[in-house]
């Protein structure tokens, strides 16, 4: 019987684009929107915490990255302890593979080998070239197989052989993940992978261009477009995202490969949080949420819905939801959890180790 190692990550701040002093670059977009009422785009009128970590702006995003490192480091420990065959990671698509042409709930890529130019922006936190690419191997055979099996599992999925749109390559949730798992460019990445992308933005994946394009949109409503900026149907329920994560539990515990299986996301962010004016996450969903995991409660997730999961900013979240599915039964071991104000997101750190222990710290 196959060993699984559950893990979680994130795949934010922008470290591949921006040093530090960018990392609230998302909360100084969002205060350009006319959508944004006067009053709150002065700090004065912000929750008092907010303005306080705004005021510490340099030093709280250098304490935020020094924790990154420790935390992804941590991780990449654990993972190379586990040595593990295959690495399945959920991800979100944020209008990358996933647009006009087609956007399935999930998508299983099977390739055996990825590749992207992740780092786009100049300089990012390493100053390595903006063209660098990467590659990584793929477990394409394996995968191909497990999408057979969920659809044998009456769970219908996508699969493909290629990237579809992408201009970067290896869209960022997995390329993000995994180069922030190499953190110091010192161990690099060298297990073959299996990327299963997730609709997560959901109803406005299109709309808001993945991102938060509805904010600076300031076209009056008789040019836009009755579909394309317009929301459509919704992604995949928690439910569902849950009951895949079982799923492929099942099939790999059937299997005699050892697999990591890697979430690769923040927790609720900061504009994707309409009831907050997009300028702060929901903290206190969140705080729920790791109340339920730390207990290993996670299987709650799967009770949410997509109304909820749209309020609080947690679309991304879903991509927990599915590792969740697939470590139902274990009591996670907390690596970090960094709450925020003003960087956009929350950011959880976790392993689920099959025998109650992973070696973290073990380099
Ligand atoms: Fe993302």
């Amino acid at each position: 019987m196959g060993e699984v190692l559950g893990v979680g990550v994130t795949h934010y701040p922008p470290l591949m684009s921006g040093q530090p002093e960018t990392y609230a670059n998302i909360l100084r977009g969002v205060m350009k929107s006319r959508l944004v009422p006067a009053h709150m785009k002065d700090p004065k009128n912000w929750p008092s915490g907010m303005q306080e970590e705004y005021e510490h702006e340099a030093e709280r995003a250098k304490e935020h990255l020094e924790l990154h490192r420790r935390a992804f480091k941590k991780v990449r420990a654990a993972i190379d302890a586990f040595k593990p065959d295959a690495v399945i990671i959920f991800g979100d698509d944020q209008y990358e593979n996933f647009k006009e042409d087609i956007i399935p709930p999930f998508n299983v890529y099977c390739q055996d080998k990825f590749e992207a130019t992740p780092f786009f922006g100049t300089p990012n936190l390493w100053n390595v070239d903006h063209t660098k690419s990467i590659k990584w191997p793929g477990a394409g055979r394996i995968a191909r197989e497990i999408a057979n099996e969920l659809i044998e599992r009456d769970f219908p999925i996508a699969y493909s052989y290629k990237q579809l749109h992408a201009p970067h390559g290896l869209t960022h949730a997995f390329a993000n993940g995994l180069v922030y798992l190499d953190f110091d460019h010192d161990n690099p990445w060298m297990y073959p992978i299996i990327p299963i992308a997730v609709n997560c933005y959901g109803k406005a994946v299109i709309s808001n261009r993945g991102g938060m394009a509805q904010l600076n949109d300031n076209r009056p409503e008789s040019e836009r477009d009755p579909y394309i900026d317009q929301h459509g149907p919704e992604g995949p329920t928690p439910r569902s995202c849950f009951r895949l994560g079982q799923l492929i539990r099942q099939i790999t515990d059937q299997r005699p490969e050892r697999f990591a299986i890697i979430a690769s996301s923040g927790w609720s962010h900061a504009f994707l949080t309409g009831k907050h004016h997009w300028l702060w996450p929901d903290r206190d969903a969140d705080r729920r949420l790791f109340e339920q995991l730390k207990i290993g409660e996670q299987r709650q997730w799967a009770n949410l819905s997509n109304a909820e999961i749209f309020d609080q900013g947690d679309q991304e979240f879903k991509n927990w939801i599915c590792l969740a599915g697939a470590v139902a039964d274990r009591k996670p071991e907390i690596v970090d959890y960094l709450e925020t104000w003003i960087f956009n997101s929350q950011k959880c750190f976790a392993l689920f180790p099959s025998n109650g222990k992973a070696t973290v710290g073990a380099h």
